[in-house]
């Protein structure tokens, strides 16, 4: 089985087939800096709100793209907005992806606030809906209030949280009391029925093959692909491929940004063949429905989805997203009818998050901007 772990592996080996130098060289490659947030949320920055922010920035996203940007307003209050330069507009032509990643963003600094004893108040949309895009209103109004409130459980999780994009043991079943655990809630859904597992790794892998033979859609995510230790430094965002082992791949010429979007090329195959065992590696189903499709609906998802990912961390799940079969384009359209049809969501409820679950990996964390650098100057 290829997994970028044995990529990983093979790229280590071949740096001990390489010397002392070779062994010096891997050792520098980690990108410290840019995976520097996750040390420094819980230091403290003498007030409440960027002390919530430190940890809302190391919340799940669509393509890691971190979509928030801030406006500290007086004391106690900041306003959330959209970073409308960081939006997907070919794999998430209405933004709706990119609005439950702010949800996940909301849920966390809430979560972060009440640690710390303050109440976060969240106004969604304060402006208005916006609609078929988000534009440059208010995403939310939080304002922060000391006041006795109830830790939440579930932040215990926020520094082990992750979206694992690994293959998952398919000799370990996930017991059905665990399941119930994780998709209790009104708007959760999920599954660990052989039967229905079958079908659904199909249909996963084939929105898999449409979003990566859809030209457009693979470019997309090709320009967002950083390759070592410098590109994922300078930009600690979109697609990361970090680590001695890629960044050998990227020098050597046999994975760049040019081959990997290619159908012909080696990398490419590579990709679909990782990608097609780790598809159908998945051991269940989560996922996150709504009954209509509003901003608030699509905010709402976020809170859940990533209420989710804390909970299965907990349990010792892994969990990893598949929004191709969500996604909203005409390419797409006939998986996203299969998708919706085989878990019995009629419109107008929909689909917002989907996820498989399994026993995986222990993974590092994925990069992140500073919080700093997210907040809109005065
Ligand atoms: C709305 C949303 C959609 C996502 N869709 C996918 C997806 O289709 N494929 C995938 O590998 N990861 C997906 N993810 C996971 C992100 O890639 C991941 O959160 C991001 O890279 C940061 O990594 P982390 O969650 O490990 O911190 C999604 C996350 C969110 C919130």
């Amino acid at each position: 089985m290829v997994s970028r772990r044995m990529i990983l592996k093979t790229g280590v080996a071949a740096i001990v087939v390489l010397g002392v130098g070779g062994g010096i060289w891997a050792g520098t490659r980690n990108p410290d800096r840019a995976l520097a947030p996750w040390r420094q949320a819980g230091t403290g920055y003498g007030d409440a709100r960027l002390d919530a922010l430190a940890y809302a920035v190391l919340s799940p996203n669509p393509h890691n793209r971190q979509p928030w940007l801030v406006q500290l307003i007086g004391d106690d209050a900041l306003d959330l907005y959209c970073d409308l330069d960081r939006r997907l507009p070919e794999t998430d032509p209405f933004d709706r992806q990119i609005t439950v990643g702010l949800g996940c963003f909301s849920e966390l600094f809430r979560m972060a606030a009440a640690e710390a004893g303050y109440k976060a108040t969240i106004v969604p949309f304060p402006d208005g809906e916006p609609s078929p895009r988000l534009d440059s209103r208010r995403v939310a109004r939080i304002r922060l209030v000391k006041e006795i409130v109830k830790k939440d459980q579930l932040f215990d999780a926020v520094f082990d949280r992750r979206s694992v994009k690994e293959p998952f043991d398919i000799s370990k079943p996930i017991a059905s009391t665990l399941l119930a655990d994780l998709v209790s809630g009104e708007r959760h859904g999920g599954t660990v029925d052989m039967g229905v597992i079958t079908g659904l790794r199909e249909l996963s892998w084939n929105a898999h093959e449409v979003e990566t033979l859809t030209p457009r859609t693979m470019q997309e995510s090709v320009d967002l692909m950083r390759f070592g230790k410098t590109e994922i430094e300078a930009n600690p965002d979109g697609i990361d491929f970090g680590g001695p082992a890629f960044e050998l791949m990227n020098v050597t010429g046999l994975m760049t940004r040019e081959n990997v979007g290619d159908p012909a090329s080696t990398s490419f195959k590579q990709g679909m063949k990782i990608y097609d065992e780790m598809l159908h590696s998945a051991m269940g189903y989560v996922w996150i429905t709504s009954a209509g499709n509003t901003r608030t609906q699509q905010l709402i998802a976020g809170r859940d989805w990533v209420r989710l990912n804390l909970r299965a961390t907990q349990l010792g799940l892994a969990v990893h997203p598949l929004s191709q079969a969500l996604q909203e384009y005409s390419e797409m359209d006939e998986l996203y009818a299969a998708l919706h049809k085989s878990l019995g969501i009629e419109a107008p409820s929909r689909l917002q998050m989907f996820a498989r679950i399994g026993y995986g990996p222990r993974i590092e964390p994925s990069p992140r901007w500073p919080m700093k650098t997210r907040l809109i100057k005065a």
